[in-house]
């Protein structure tokens, strides 16, 4: 296979992505004051090793996200989680392509407080990956949180993804250092995953 042809394709992902319940997709102004709303909250931003962020600088993020929305090649997304029966912001999803040539990427997510253990940080995850192997080809896509994250750990052990190690003391911020977990996914092991796992 030539270098061109084993390359991610960085196309623009097809939005929004619909799930069962959610509907994932592009970030308006008009979101600031709900993403704002559960970042503020402690307990959303404990594992986090910066200071949780002002109004004004999720205003800031927001305005730099819809920005970037039109790059070329377009290598972020930070998307919205909203629901498809009431239109509620209960979170975000990041996909990063980190390497084009290397075909590999990043996930993230989030979702509102009131929301955790029902199943919605799981459902962005799958359409993440799912949209990130299925349309950028992507060959491998890594996740990280704070090992004391347990729901994180959990949702990337549920989507298929394994450790892949412990990167000790990597960050300082908060008046501590911080570790970080790796998790990582294969495209194959994807497709082998999804096959038997639909939701
Ligand atoms: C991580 C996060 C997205 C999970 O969202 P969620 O909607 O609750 O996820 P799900 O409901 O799909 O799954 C959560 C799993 O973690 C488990 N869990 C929750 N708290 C746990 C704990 N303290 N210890 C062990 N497992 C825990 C739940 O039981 C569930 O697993 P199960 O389905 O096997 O029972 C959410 O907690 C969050 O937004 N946290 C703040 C932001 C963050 O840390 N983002 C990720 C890293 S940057």
């Amino acid at each position: 296979m030539s270098q061109a042809a084993s390359e991610t394709q960085i196309t623009r992902l097809s939005l929004p992505i619909t799930t069962r319940r959610l509907l994932i997709r592009e970030y308006t102004a008009e979101d600031i004051g709900a993403v704002f709303s559960y970042v503020k909250d402690p307990v959303y931003w404990q594992y986090q090793r910066s200071e949780a962020p002002t109004e004004e600088q999720i205003k800031t993020l927001i305005e730099w996200v819809v920005r970037e929305q039109s790059a070329s090649p377009r290598l972020l997304y930070f998307l919205a989680a909203a629901r498809r029966d009431t239109g509620e912001v209960v979170g975000e999803a990041v996909l990063k392509i980190l390497n084009p040539v290397d075909r590999q990427g990043e996930l993230g997510f989030g979702v509102v407080p009131k929301f955790w253990k029902q199943g919605y940080g799981t459902e962005i995850g799958h359409a993440i990956l799912d949209a990130a192997f299925g349309q950028f080809k992507l060959h491998r896509i890594s996740g990280q949180c704070s090992p004391d994250n347990k729901s994180s750990i959990r949702v990337m052990q549920k989507l298929g993804m394994a450790r892949e190690g412990l990167l000790r003391d990597v960050h300082f911020g908060r008046g501590k250092w911080w570790s970080s977990v790796v998790y990582g996914l294969l495209e194959a092991e994807h497709a082998k995953f999804r096959s038997v796992k639909k939701d």
